[in-house]
């Protein structure tokens, strides 16, 4: 497994790329499903969770194609699915990744029948499933679940039907996964209470260029007008957001001055406003969709609270990193972590760093500023494992965090990326 070892200590100067969105990119290949054209996906993040979402179309009989960009960070996909042999998502690709569920809304709605592994507990909570079998169920499917998966299916002939649905509380994956189904559902579907996520509006923009109408982007109400076929479609995914705010953060902590290339600034006004009470400052050119960044040593972070919720609030992605940014401020700051109940894991690891951090429930205090020093740490989830990249950043001496499997998962070369603007970090094969 690999290592990064990092020494702490340098400020970061220059400019990186920003990736394109993971978290966009998986609902938008699990599209595919819905037509036996092409869909030709630009953009993807060079990352490990896009090659696992290849396999589990690859599995549905999904011809795949990919090219990866000169640079590495960027991947092209030719997606063309026409009659799977089979409907079923194994365990051994969904325990992987849960995003692989996302298979189970277009199989349903184009074939009859799907049959998706239950993904079972993960680091950072229970994370069911069940909103997004209430909404297949409402719409006409039988939903079991046999030996461990959730096996859907429709009569023969039928299709899955228009609803009106309101959720009981946000969800990111139930929205796609509805709207993924209602897009070839007879009627027209409204999902009031939807997730406004940047990564939602994405899917409903492809689903859009494939030829099914959809009103309310980008708001609570997604109004879906079923067809009898979706087309094929070009489509460029969208920047990845919390890879902009992991770069925000790693130079909030670090200081210096540092430009990040094709960000939309929106989708990160939550964090710079909670950055900016805390005394960092930002610039953001809207032509070239640069967003400049910088502090100095002599500008202190100031304590603040924080208090994870659905978009366009501060997203759980970012809690992690954010944490390790607030070791270093002076005084006390909350984080309370409202969407995922086990979130906090990587606060032993930052403990052993040095920070000075109490739980309380579903609410973090971190005292600061500490004095981070280096040593051997274990990654135990994606973001948990940026933030203990960051807290690496100032620690004294060097860092080695292990497990980077996880890292690798959803951010593109990120220790590339860090090296590129001055950090000293390695990553040591084993
Ligand atoms: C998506 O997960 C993201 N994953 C997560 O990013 C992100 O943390 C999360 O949304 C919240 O923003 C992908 O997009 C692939 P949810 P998702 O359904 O869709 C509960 C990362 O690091 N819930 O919005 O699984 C759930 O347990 C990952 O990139 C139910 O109870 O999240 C959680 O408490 C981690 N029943 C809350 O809702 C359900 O049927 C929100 O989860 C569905 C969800």
């Amino acid at each position: 497994m690999d290592k990064i070892i990092l020494r702490g200590g340098s400020s970061l100067h220059g400019s990186i790329e920003i990736s394109g969105a993971k978290n966009a990119a998986l609902p938008c290949m699990a599209a595919c499903l819905l037509t036996d054209e092409t869909l030709i996906l630009k953009n993807l993040p060079a990352v490990a969770d896009i090659r696992t979402m290849e396999k589990v179309l690859g599995t549905l009989g999904t011809l795949v194609s990919h090219e990866t960009s000169p640079s590495l960070l960027a991947i092209s996909q030719s997606l063309t699915c026409n009659q799977p042999s089979e409907f079923k998502a194994p365990y051994e690709l969904v325990k992987t990744m849960r995003a692989s569920i996302l298979v189970l809304g277009p199989l349903l709605t184009r074939f009859g029948k799907a049959s998706v592994s239950l993904p079972g507990g993960c680091a950072i909570g229970a994370r069911p499933i069940d909103l997004h079998l209430e909404v297949m169920s409402k719409m006409g499917a039988s939903i079991d679940i046999h030996h461990g998966y959730v096996e859907a299916t429709l009569p023969a002939g039928k299709r899955l039907k228009g609803i009106d649905h309101t959720f009981p509380y946000v969800s990111v994956g139930a929205t796609e996964n509805s709207l993924l189904a209602a897009a070839l559902a007879d009627g027209k579907t409204i999902l009031r209470n939807a997730a406004q996520e940047p990564e939602v509006s994405d899917l409903a923009y492809l689903l859009v260029a494939m030829g099914i109408p959809i009103e309310g982007i980008g708001t609570s109400t997604l109004r879906i007008e079923g067809q009898i076929r979706a087309g094929g479609a070009h489509y460029t995914i969208i920047p990845d957001r919390i890879e902009v705010g992991t770069f925000i953060c790693a130079l909030a902590i670090a200081g210096g001055s540092l430009s990040l290339t094709g960000v939309i600034v929106e989708h990160v006004a939550a964090l710079l406003m909670a950055l900016e009470r805390s005394g960092c400052k930002y610039q953001f050119d809207a032509t070239k969709k640069i967003l400049s960044l910088e502090r100095s040593p002599s500008n202190r972070l100031q304590p603040i609270h924080i208090s994870t919720a659905p978009y366009p609030d501060f997203p759980t992605d970012l809690q992690a990193q954010c944490m390790a940014v607030l070791t270093q401020a002076e005084g006390t700051s909350t984080i309370v972590e409202n969407i995922f109940e086990n979130r906090f894991q990587h606060v032993m690891e930052l403990q052993r760093l040095g920070a000075s951090i109490d739980i309380d429930g579903r609410t973090a205090h971190v005292h600061g500023p500490s004095r981070l020093s280096g040593t051997t740490v274990m990654a135990s989830d994606l973001r948990a494992s940026a933030g203990l990249v960051i807290a690496g950043l100032v620690a004294e001496g060097s860092t080695t965090i292990e497990r980077i499997y996880h890292l690798d998962r959803g951010y593109a070369h990120l220790d590339h990326k860090l090296r590129s603007v001055g950090v000293d970090i390695k990553r040591i094969k084993t």
